[in-house]
């Protein structure tokens, strides 16, 4: 591990969907990070349709990205020559929202003559954790978002084991499209904690999907059919919210502790939109592993876990990507 002469400011840009974001990390001599601003426009636009569309998403992006910058230089109270690295997310993601991020972040380093690091979204996710604690290998990395819930080995920094993964849908899409079943508005993850708050999780009995499994995958279409036929029963809002939460929950923190014990790890990172699940983190912290989520603001997509993202590629002495690197749709972090 090495680290600067000077603290050094690292710019991070993520485009990969709905959220522009950008942050800027401080890397200090002692080779520590801290966040020094993270500014995220989130797209409103998509509300209407329940989803993400994805040629919006690029033109609202070019149309933010500056104005989102200039106001992360402004929180960190730097100036754009100030950075000495400039980091974005070039997968995986929407191709047309990437390519806003990545080549804003490449022409940035071009001009300022400074390394550029082309930034996985997922290792993002992961080191989104490192400004809580200092992330040291070995640990296990559950990372549960809108479009991925991926269980990770992390036996050494940079190396991902896949150890289980959804066989269909991610854990955030199950939460927002059952919280659009049940009337309670877009993206589903909040408008479920929050309901949730008010319901009775006896209310609806949800079977636990891939239960007595070998393995570590994770299912949540059984869950969405099922909350599909309690609607359609009669079940209310509330009582859905509560019930579902719990039995994601349970689900969740079951298979990642059953994966701890079998590889032997104690420490877990959990990051990702559905980490900012206040059911989910009291539960994870209910158990006897160490585990570690990401601070306030950098749960869900945002700059600075890619900013973080390459003060770990620079204290780790890998070299800066090339300006040719382009943007990927689908980028596996580790092999199954
Ligand atoms: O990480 P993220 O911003 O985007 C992806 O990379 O996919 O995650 C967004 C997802 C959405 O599905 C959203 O509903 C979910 O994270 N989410 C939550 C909560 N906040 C956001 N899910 C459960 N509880 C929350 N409090
Ligand atoms: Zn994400």
């Amino acid at each position: 591990m090495s680290a600067p002469a000077s603290p050094l400011y690292i710019l991070g840009i993520d485009t990969s969907c709905d959220d522009t974001g950008v942050g800027v990390v401080e890397l200090s001599l002692d080779g520590s990070v801290q966040v020094r601003a993270n500014r995220i426009w989130s797209q409103t636009v998509h509300a209407r349709y329940g989803g993400v569309m994805p040629e919006l998403a690029s033109r609202e992006h070019v149309e933010r990205i500056d104005e989102v910058m200039r106001d992360a230089l402004a929180e960190a109270g730097l100036q754009v020559s100030d950075l000495g690295a400039v980091a974005a997310t070039s997968g995986p993601g929407l191709v047309g929202a990437l390519l806003v991020g990545l080549m804003y972040g490449k022409g940035l380093a071009q001009a300022l003559n400074v390394p550029f690091f082309a930034s996985h979204h997922l290792e993002g996710h992961i080191f989104a954790a490192a400004s809580e604690a200092t992330l040291q290998p070995p640990y296990l990395a559950l990372v549960v978002s809108g479009g991925h819930t991926h269980l990770f080995d992390v036996p050494q920094a940079g190396e991902y084991v896949l150890v289980g993964a959804t066989r269909d849908d991610a854990a955030g899409e199950a939460f927002d499209k059952i919280a659009r079943l049940a009337g309670l508005g877009y993206p589903g993850g909040p408008a479920i904690s929050e309901a949730a708050a008010r319901g009775n999780p006896d209310a609806v009995a949800f079977k636990e999907p891939l239960q007595g499994q070998k393995g570590f995958d994770f299912s949540f279409s059984g869950l969405k059919t099922a909350a599909l036929l309690a609607h359609r029963a009669g079940a209310g809002a509330d009582d859905l919210a509560a019930s579902f939460q719990r039995a994601a929950v349970h689900v969740l923190v079951k298979t990642t502790r059953r994966a701890a014990e079998a590889q032997g790890r104690r420490t877990v990172v959990v990051s990702g939109g559905v980490a900012a699940n206040a059911a989910l983190r009291e539960a994870f912290a209910a158990t006897d592993l160490h585990v570690v989520f990401p601070g306030k603001g950098l749960n869900t997509d945002n700059g600075a876990m890619i900013a973080l993202a390459g003060a770990a590629a620079l204290r780790g002495g890998r070299e800066p990507s090339s300006l040719t690197a382009g943007a990927m749709a689908y980028a596996p972090l580790a092999a199954g």
